[in-house]
């Protein structure tokens, strides 16, 4: 147990963190241009908050929260999402009272207790955004705009965009009811967990992973058949824009989201090649979450991406930049005169914004030098007795192999 970590999460070791901290770059980078600022939540919230927000009726609601009591007695849940907790935030610092839309983005770790596997893990990471006060379907399109962009930034451009509309309230009602309809004559040959669906959230039929309910939903209505003239324009200008962005899309009539907040666009991006769990990303309005939690009628719209299933994708395509992680420059030094000597001249390279580095290992220079070639660095700055009475080091060229002697203060001029 005690040097075993818990099933479903990782160690994000150095050599690995580079890779992370690039892709984190390249999602802070991408919303600093489309006007979106960072905010940051609690990991965890009161357990109510999910329940309400994401739906009681959802995976995540009913089996997959890592709640519990802490010593105040109150129910608490770590984070299964970011959307609630964004809301909530919304909410709380009364940020409807400033200029709308409210743009914002987050970038942090997420948990759910499924079953792990290649692509799925207890603790994850989501990049995501939300928008709040913005229902022009304009909107739609940036958002999914942004996700195809950081995509494509990161070179991932063989993605797919699935998209749909859930449509309203009231079209929800009318699927509801087509779908109940639909399924009233083969409901005893639903799985068990769909037969509870088919009372409380016959939508999510749609979404059953089993052979036997995918079977008997081909032919079943779907939200698309069923929205009201409104929705449908909402949608088909969505559409537009999406065309006019030339940002390739299909349209999947069948595409049902695991979260109950959803309202007209939905959407998920399939990354093909990197096995069963191949949604690197979705999203989509909630144009009545913020109300349902308390606040005034607010539209709501936004994304979250997994970043373990982006950089499984970046993996499987060579898609990832080699990052120079480590010093570029390392201290070697001939004797104890030289090595105080050299510890002096490392505050200062550091000083001058040089990664630089040496041994605090008592090696021989011999090890000290082969120390350095496993560090990779670019460059060798060598002091011995002799270089010392000369005030002078040697500066090693690692790759080519050439070396020459320079003058103490010239270091920092010559390395930058
Ligand atoms: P979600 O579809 O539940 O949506 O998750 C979004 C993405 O997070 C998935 O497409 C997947 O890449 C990643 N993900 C989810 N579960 C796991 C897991 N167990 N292991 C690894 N990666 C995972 C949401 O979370 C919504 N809050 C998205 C949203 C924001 N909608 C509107 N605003």
């Amino acid at each position: 147990m005690l040097t075993t970590r818990p099933r479903g999460t990782a160690d994000i070791l150095p050599g690995q963190v580079e890779k992370w901290q690039y892709i984190e770059e390249v999602a802070a980078r991408v919303c600093r241009e489309y006007g979106y600022r960072e905010i940051r939540t609690p990991i965890f919230e009161h357990t109510e908050l999910f329940v309400r927000g994401v739906g009681e009726s959802t995976d995540i609601v009913e089996k997959e929260m890592y709640t519990f009591q802490d010593r105040g007695q109150r129910s608490i849940t770590l984070r299964p999402e970011g959307t609630a907790s964004v809301v909530r935030a919304y909410l709380e610092n009364k940020l409807y009272a400033g200029p709308l839309p409210v743009k914002t983005y987050y970038i942090g770790p997420m948990f759910r207790y499924d079953r792990p596997q290649a692509g799925r893990y207890r603790q994850f990471h989501q990049f995501g955004i939300e928008v709040f006060g913005a229902r022009q379907p304009a909107m739609d399109a940036e958002v999914m705009a942004l996700a195809m962009d950081f995509y494509g930034r990161l070179g991932l451009d063989d993605l797919e965009l699935h998209i749909n509309s859930l449509g309203c309230p009231a079209c929800r009602n009318v699927v509801r009811e087509r779908l109940q309809q639909f399924f009233r004559p083969v409901l005893g040959e639903l799985c068990p967990n769909c037969q509870g669906r088919y009372e409380r959230n016959p939508l999510r039929i749609l979404d059953c992973k089993s052979n036997r309910c995918t079977e008997l939903a081909l032919e079943a209505p779907t939200t698309a058949d069923c929205l009201c003239p409104r929705c449908r324009e909402h949608f088909e200008q969505v559409q537009q824009y999406m065309r006019d962005l030339d940002i390739p899309y299909v349209l999947d009539k069948r595409l049902v989201r695991g979260l109950d907040y959803y309202t007209h666009t939905a959407f998920e991006i399939m990354a093909p090649g990197i096995g069963a769990q191949s949604s690197v990303g979705g999203g989509g309005r909630y144009d009545g979450l913020v109300e349902a939690c308390g606040g005034p009628p607010t539209p709501g719209i936004g994304f979250a991406l997994g970043l373990e299933r982006i950089l499984l994708a970046l993996e499987k395509r060579g898609k990832l930049p080699v990052v120079q992680a480590g010093p570029e420059v390392f201290l070697v030094a001939v004797g104890d005169r030289a090595y105080r000597e050299s510890f002096s001249l490392l505050a200062r390279l550091r000083a001058a914004g040089i990664a630089a580095d040496m041994d605090y290992q008592g090696r021989s220079p011999k090890a000290q030098m082969k120390y350095a070639g496993k560090l990779g660095v670019r460059y060798a700055v060598i002091m011995g007795e002799e270089e010392l009475q000369r005030g002078s080091v040697v500066l090693r060229d690692m790759a080519a192999g050439s070396q020459r002697d320079i003058p103490v203060g010239e270091v920092i001029g010559a390395l930058k």
